[in-house]
């Protein structure tokens, strides 16, 4: 029995989970055109014309050989993250899709989103991506403010967001802004004036993430200034009252949305459903009646591509240890502003309820959780304070904690 057998997944265990939670796909796109100073996905830039068709086929490939894991199961959702997908041209992202129709079923109305960045090259493509069928566009803004995307290294201008924008919203029923704060330079006025930008779009969706300085980017050495803590923390608070007054909740430490529009992929990860991720570097999360297996896919394209090939697209492969996973399941439902119901736990993580008992008592003693025995949301307090309230589910109290709100699908 090896890693990646599904006879090494279904050996006995120790946990208990009675049904299988929904299953998303997760497909990795590695390449963009140029690496931004603050970006540390698995991202490439891609010198010259990237060999798209054997890239199709690694990942083909990986799907073939991950197929027995993951048999007869419904896909809830696809995401095509990166990385840069909408460099891919359109007949690459509809020979894909047909690649995953043909080995996965679907659910009807299954939510198929694909990453853009805002070039021009890429917005002439939005509406050959929604007949491919993508159903929810992701645009990568950053800002509407050229200084500010010049400071973050940005290959696009204010002007090319404002048209891919456009685009976005006459071509897909459904689309995402990702907008960064806390920029180099930038005011609470600045922000003032991203959101005046975004919000006159009416999106259905918003992604606001915290420009954070990440280890081995060239923002970690060479980093810009900031605006202050304080600052920052304004900046939010601004945030959060002008998307509610837009009518868009924020159901998700960065994530906003109007009614019914909430990202069905993005929310599966924070319930703790299972993911099966493919493409570089790509990591998944899947579940088996006794055990949970966390699996990652080779990081560089090229090792990737070779090994895919040859059905050995893992890299990493191992079962999440039992002590971990009240840990990783508060990792990310806590992040969500509803919280979830106590019973979710241990569907999802085949644990009982006494591996968290003890430890949710404490936290709503302390403040920081409300709703409890049957749900568990964090108190307005919990929620500025979230990563303390997470590292309390640690097993080895003060392991670091990282909850950047990045997730795999960015
Ligand atoms: C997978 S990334 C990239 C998507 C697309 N390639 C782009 O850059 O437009 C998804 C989102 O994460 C956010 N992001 C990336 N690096 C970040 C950082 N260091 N701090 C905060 N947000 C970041 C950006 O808003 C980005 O759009
Ligand atoms: S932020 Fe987006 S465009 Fe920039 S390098 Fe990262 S993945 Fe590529």
């Amino acid at each position: 029995m090896k890693p990646g057998a599904v006879e090494y997944y279904l050996r006995p265990g120790t946990l208990q989970l009675a049904a299988l939670p929904p299953l998303s796909l997760y497909v990795h796109l590695p390449w963009c055109l140029k690496k931004c100073p603050y970006c540390d996905f698995n991202s490439h830039e891609s010198q010259g014309p990237v060999n798209e068709s054997r890239y199709l086929d690694a990942l083909c490939a990986d799907l073939e050989s991950a197929l027995p894991l993951v048999w007869g199961r419904p896909v809830h959702s696809v995401f095509i993250g990166g990385g840069t997908p909408s460099l891919f041209s359109p007949g690459g992202i509809e020979r894909l899709l047909a690649d995953i129709r043909a080995r996965l079923p679907l659910v009807p109305d299954c939510e198929i989103t694909l990453e853009a960045n805002p070039g021009t090259f890429e917005r002439d493509r939005f509406r050959a991506f929604r007949a491919a069928g993508v159903t929810r566009l992701s645009i990568g803004v950053q800002s509407f403010d050229d200084t500010a995307l010049q400071a973050i290294g940005r290959v696009h201008d204010a002007a090319q967001a404002r048209a891919a924008v456009a685009e976005a919203r006459a071509a897909f029923d459904s689309f995402n802004i990702d907008l960064m704060y806390a920029l180099p330079g930038q005011s609470l006025a600045h922000l003032d004036a991203d959101l005046d930008a975004a919000l006159a779009f009416a999106p259905p969706h918003l992604s606001v993430y915290h420009l954070t300085l990440e280890p081995n980017t060239w923002f970690a050495t060479h980093p810009p200034l900031l605006p202050d803590a304080d600052l920052a923390s304004d900046m939010l608070d601004r945030i959060v009252q002008r998307t509610a007054a837009a009518g868009l909740q924020r159901y998700e430490v960065s994530a906003f949305a109007a009614a019914g529009q909430r990202c069905r992929h993005n929310l599966n990860y924070w319930q703790f459903g299972d993911y099966l991720g493919i493409g570089a570097g790509a990591h998944g999360k899947l579940s088996f009646p006794q055990r949970i297996v966390r699996q990652q896919r080779w990081r560089d394209p090229a090792t990737y591509m070779a090994q895919a090939l040859a059905g050995a697209a893992l890299s990493q492969d191992a079962p999440v240890p039992r002590a971990e996973l009240p840990f990783e399941f508060m990792l990310n439902a806590l992040r969500l502003r509803d919280g979830f119901e106590r019973a979710l736990f241990m569907q999802r993580t085949g644990l009982p309820a006494s591996a968290i008992d003890a430890t949710l008592d404490e936290a709503q003693r302390r403040g920081l959780l409300q709703g409890l025995p049957e749900h568990v949301r964090p108190t307005p307090l919990g929620f500025d304070f979230l990563s303390d309230l997470q590292a309390m589910f640690l097993s080895v109290p003060g392991r670091h904690v990282k909850a950047t709100g990045r997730t795999n699908a960015g």
